[in-house]
């Protein structure tokens, strides 16, 4: 059967694990050939590749910090030279420090706001200047979080991070309308992926947050997933712009511990 991703090439960052790996499986699964990023643990990236080969499509592990320009450069150069194009691009990558905002440090600042926000604001300046040269268009997915638009106490960096992330989707998105390339924020909320590793394992800090979600659960990294292939495919041509909440309604209904 024709996959809704076929012919397509998808970078998709920190897809070793959680919501990035689940993305590249579910990319892969509709057609995709996928660009495998990670950082630290090659091992996690095997086992994407392992996933992404076993449905039938083509994998390259590139490594890369995407907070420095360079490993930018470099990631997209490799889904060109190694895969042939790259038309979808993932910026799933990220990381949260818990501080209080009087006791942020400049180092905590520099990797959050550097791995979150620059590393998805340069990704997709090399992303769009390739396909600009080929004249192709383009999806540009961003995974934000519901604190795009939502207060975290003692996670100052992260919200800055994903706020700035809601304001570069929607300012891309008119600026390279022109040029069909599309551009989207995911805000999942709390997702069954290891940066909730602390939270899972915090029963009563866990059972406060469910009274919270409407749904009553966590999120899985599949649940994105889907609508990570969704805004990637032809059913999503007509959508720029936006923020998809993936949260069990959990933006509606928050309050303060
Ligand atoms: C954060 C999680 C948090 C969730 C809901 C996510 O963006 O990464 O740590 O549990 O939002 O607050």
């Amino acid at each position: 059967m024709a996959g809704r991703l076929d012919g397509k090439v998808a970078v998709i960052t920190g897809s070793g694990s959680g919501i990035g790996q689940a993305i590249a499986e579910r990319l892969a699964q509709e057609g995709a050939d996928c660009v495998v990023d990670y950082i630290v643990e090659p091992e996690e990236a095997q086992d994407t590749v392992a996933k992404i080969t076993a449905a039938g499509g083509k994998a390259v592990m590139v490594k890369a910090d995407v907070s420095v320009l360079t490993d930018c450069t470099n990631l997209i150069e490799q889904a060109w030279t190694q895969l042939g194009s790259c038309d979808i691009l993932v910026n799933n990558a990220g990381i949260e420090r818990s501080a209080d905002f009087v006791d942020v440090t400049e180092a905590d600042f520099d990797a959050v706001l550097g791995v979150n926000f620059k590393g998805a604001f340069f990704l997709t300046q090399a992303f769009v200047r390739k396909l600009s040269a080929a004249k192709k268009p383009g999806r540009v997915i961003n995974i934000s979080s519901v604190h795009e638009d939502m207060v975290f106490p003692h996670f100052s960096t992260y919200c800055a991070s994903k706020g700035a992330m809601r304001m570069l989707m929607r300012d891309l998105a008119v600026e390279l309308g022109p040029q069909g390339i599309t551009v989207n924020n995911i805000a999942p909320g709390a997702i069954n992926t290891p940066i909730n590793k602390s939270l899972l394992a915090d029963k009563p800090k866990l059972d406060a947050l469910l009274k919270n979600i409407p749904l009553g659960r966590l999120g899985e990294p599949g649940e994105v997933a889907g609508v990570a292939a969704f805004l990637a495919s032809d059913d999503g041509a007509y959508v720029t712009g936006s923020t998809y909440f993936l949260d069990g309604g959990l933006i509606r209904n928050y309050h303060e511990q």
